[in-house]
């Protein structure tokens, strides 16, 4: 018989929803245990969900010989001791974005999990949404050429109910950043994982409008290690929020893609088209009120398939990490007012 792996959330919040989603249609993984240290919040995620234990201590999840992997949904300057906790119990991680918070934490969550025999994986959702995976194919392929222009637009809105809505959210402690860090982190890891990594930057983070100590908005000039230059432009004080939007212009062509889809193909002298792309269909019913209730699907699964084949995961905790880095050498920059080098 198939091995279907006991799987736990830690953190029944916001995005533990997506993981109970993905785990209600997965084959080899089923919602075993939850835990949040809001009791209230522990329960309802189980009865929504199906679980047969919950807990509100950690350390009692991580004694339950039953439980084989760990989604760790707390806030994010948590991740990294939770996650060394994990792998010290020999349990598998599956860690929500941003994996870490300081180069410190980084350092060392990837220093310890890797002394044990576990995998961890973090979540990085868009790296498994086929539109942005094709672009990275192409760019990869040579097909456009050297990369000279790539740029990401982060432009979100979040009002001030949202921050007040966790005492975690927009501080450094604890959320690491505002609005590169939590939001923004996810188009800054597909830039560099399309386009290439970042080798220096000059930026300005600023607090417009919002009443919080983080920024919430920002603009950062890159300078990629392959040559390309780019620019970044975040935040999460704009209405109305816009599509996340990457621009990558080749010596031979130039690709644009959004949250609607690629809104350009083009290599000069060819007439590839842009693939057509199917969207997977998950058969989980959408609910507004929620991120895309597939958004984890492809993530969880490939997470569970990567336990069972004994293989690295989509996003590995090494290649987490650029993201988060790139966006410490953006705080640094507008800090310091000068060129950080990564
Ligand atoms: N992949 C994505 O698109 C995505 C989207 C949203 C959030 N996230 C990430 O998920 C994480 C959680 O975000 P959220 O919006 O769900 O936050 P949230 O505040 O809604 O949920 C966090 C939960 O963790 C619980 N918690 C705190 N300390 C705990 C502890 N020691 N043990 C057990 N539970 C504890 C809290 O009580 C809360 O219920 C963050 O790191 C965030 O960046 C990722």
């Amino acid at each position: 018989m198939e091995k279907v792996l006991k799987w736990a959330i830690v953190g029944c919040g916001v995005i533990s929803k997506s993981h109970g989603d993905a785990l209600s249609v997965a084959k080899n993984a089923k919602l075993y245990a939850v835990c949040d240290i809001i009791e209230e919040r522990a329960i309802a995620c189980a009865k929504e969900f199906g679980a047969e234990k919950v807990y509100t201590k950690y350390e009692d999840l991580l004694a339950d010989p039953d439980v084989d992997v760990v989604s760790i949904c707390t806030p994010s300057g948590m991740h990294g001791e939770m996650c060394i906790q994990a792998a010290k119990a020999g349990k598998h991680i599956l860690c929500e974005k941003p994996m870490e918070i300081t180069k410190e934490k980084l350092d060392r969550v990837i220093e310890e999990v890797e002394k044990y025999p576990v995998k961890m994986g973090c979540v990085f959702q868009r790296r498994a949404d086929p539109k942005f995976a094709v672009v990275k194919e192409a760019i990869d392929s040579g097909r456009f050429g050297k990369v000279i222009l790539a740029d990401a637009y982060l432009k979100y809105y979040r009002n001030q109910k949202y921050y007040d809505s966790g005492e975690w959210r927009a501080t450094w402690e604890l959320d690491g950043g505002g609005a590169l860090m939590n939001q923004g982190v996810h188009g800054i890891d597909l830039l560099q994982w399309m386009a290439g990594e970042v080798e220096s930057v000059f930026a300005r983070c600023e607090t417009q409008v919002r009443d919080i100590v983080v920024e919430d908005t920002a603009i950062a000039s890159l300078k990629f290690k392959n040559g390309a230059i780019g620019n970044i432009e975040g935040t999460t004080s704009v209405y109305p929020a816009q599509d996340t939007r990457i621009e990558i212009h080749c010596e031979k062509g130039s690709i644009i893609v959004s949250d609607k889809g690629i809104l350009q193909w083009a290599i000069e002298g060819s007439d590839e088209k842009a693939p057509v792309i199917e969207a997977p269909n998950f058969n989980i019913k959408a609910d507004p009120t929620r991120l895309p209730r597939t958004s984890h699907v492809i993530p969880l699964h490939d997470m569970a398939d990567a336990i069972i084949e004994d293989r690295d995961p989509l996003v590995t905790p090494r290649n987490a990490r650029s993201a988060v880095d790139l966006i410490l050498a953006i705080y640094k920059s507008s800090e310091e007012k000068r060129e950080i080098i990564l």
